[in-house]
């Protein structure tokens, strides 16, 4: 179990979706560490339990869809009011506009930002009838603050989710319900070795030799680990962060700052 300084509240309850995935995983790690009981969801139902191993008892899992609106709606009323909400799912996406594949724009669009929405509408209603005080942690990305070659899909779904941030956190505000977007840099990941793979199959290079380059790409000149944006995710949920509302947070290692 990761060692942390936060400690949450005896009995938060925190439901991390996308929970099978690397920051996912990370998040399940650093919340339990804070002495949360979790909820992991993930499409992938193995993977969401796979997510809880070696964090003790009490904890829970399910196979979920984000996709799917009124699954998303039926799970948060199953799971009833909670403290936080980490969102986690996400797809990657790789390619020029003019060679755009609809179905794919789709599938991304669905997972990134639909998701996001679905989420946001079912978990809100169970904090705001409760009169709980809560958190949403939304990860975008620094592809959701500035543009990019061949990522506009990517970039507009993650652009979309700082947006929804920010109006969500200003409708949340009257319930003390703190809405976040975190938004990490190159995270040392599958899903990053996936995109050098996309992107060299596309382009040419090497897949290996790219994601190097990538992890000397930025200010700090290295990559950020699963961990510290989970520690992030932890930070903004917690009572220490009670002020901060609407913000996307770039846990990035300086990526996006010239050096
Ligand atoms: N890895 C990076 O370098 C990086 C950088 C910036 C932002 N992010 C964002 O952080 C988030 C997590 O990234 P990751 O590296 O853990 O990716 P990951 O691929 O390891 O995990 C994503 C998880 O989302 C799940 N998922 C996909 N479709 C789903 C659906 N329809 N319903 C429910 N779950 C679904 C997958 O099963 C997977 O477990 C994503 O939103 C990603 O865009 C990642």
């Amino acid at each position: 179990m990761a060692d942390t300084t936060i400690v949450l509240p005896v009995g938060h309850r925190a439901v991390v979706i996308g929970g099978g995935g690397a920051i996912g995983r990370a998040c399940l790690r650093a919340f339990a560490a804070a002495g949360a009981n979790l909820w992991s969801l993930d499409l992938d139902g193995a993977a969401a339990a796979a997510g809880l191993d070696g964090l003790g008892h009490g904890h829970h899992h399910a196979a979920l869809d984000v996709t799917d609106r009124k699954a998303v709606a039926d799970r948060a009323q199953a799971i009833g009011a909670c403290d936080s909400i980490v969102y986690a799912a996400g797809l990657e996406s790789d390619g020029d506009i003019v060679d755009l594949d609809w179905a794919d724009y789709r599938r991304v669009m669905a997972v990134n930002l639909d998701g996001a929405f679905h989420v946001a509408a079912g978990f809100a209603g169970a904090m705001i009838s409760a009169r709980r005080a809560g958190s949403f942690v939304f990860l975008a990305s620094m592809a959701g603050l500035r543009g990019e070659a061949g990522t506009s899909v990517y970039c507009a779904s993650k652009f979309g989710v700082v947006g929804l941030v920010e109006s969500f956190a200003a409708e949340m505000t009257p319930h003390a319900i703190r809405i976040n977007a975190v938004c990490p840099g190159n995270v040392d990941s599958p899903m990053l070795r996936r995109i050098t793979q996309s992107v060299t199959g596309r382009v040419g290079g090497d897949a290996d030799e790219l994601y190097e380059s990538w992890s000397r790409y930025g200010a700090a000149q290295r990559m950020v680990t699963p961990r510290e944006v989970a520690d992030l995710c932890l930070f903004l949920a917690s009572p220490a962060a009670t002020a901060i509302t609407g913000a996307a947070v770039r846990v990035d290692a300086g990526a996006m700052l010239y050096r």
